[in-house]
């Protein structure tokens, strides 16, 4: 199984897994700090990162502007990393797919990256070098009109939903 890691010495660790909310506030603080130890501003980042609201959510369906530019925007509410890349865009779960690390945004090296394991991924969230052994979660996304809708309750894993995770982008 390729994330079970009960042999590593994961299961080990002595830092107690964090709840829910401990983990979004520690993933948005992550990004955040990373950004100030950076000192970039947002109008020189090629990625530029940002806090984003739905605009709306109906049960598991939750609706986002298309974003104009590219960038990294993080919905704590949702628990959601909306990224534009190179003219598609994605809807990734916020957490680390290896053990649920909250992730975080390396302006500098334009990669999200793993404090726990140090498991690095593409801006696209393909997995790059780590602990990981596949890419970042991908809900499954579609455009209608200006906006795009992520289906909360549908979420692909590399390993196990290959196809899916391949297509679980928009177009711009
Ligand atoms: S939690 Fe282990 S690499 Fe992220």
């Amino acid at each position: 199984m390729p994330n079970d890691h009960a042999t590593d010495g994961c299961n080990s660790c002595p830092i107690a897994p964090a709840t829910r909310r401990d983990f979004v506030r520690d993933s948005v603080l992550g990004i955040a700090g990373a950004l100030a130890t950076l000192g970039i501003s947002r109008s020189t980042a090629a990625l530029p990162i940002s806090m984003i609201e739905a605009l709306a959510r109906r049960d598991e369906k939750i609706t986002y502007a298309i974003p104009a530019t590219d960038g990294v925007r993080i919905d704590k509410d949702n628990e959601v990393i909306l990224v534009r890349w190179q003219n598609e865009v994605y809807a990734f779960n916020l957490s680390c797919p290896h053990q649920r690390t909250a992730l975080r945004w390396n302006e500098a090296a334009k990669e999200f990256q793993c404090p726990k394991h140090k498991s690095k991924y593409t801006p696209s969230g393909s997995f790059i070098s780590g602990r990981a052994t596949r890419g970042m979660d991908r809900f499954a996304i579609q455009r209608q009109g200006a906006n795009v809708i992520v289906d909360a309750d549908e979420m692909f894993e590399e390993d196990e939903n290959e196809a899916q995770w391949k297509a679980a982008f928009v177009k711009v």
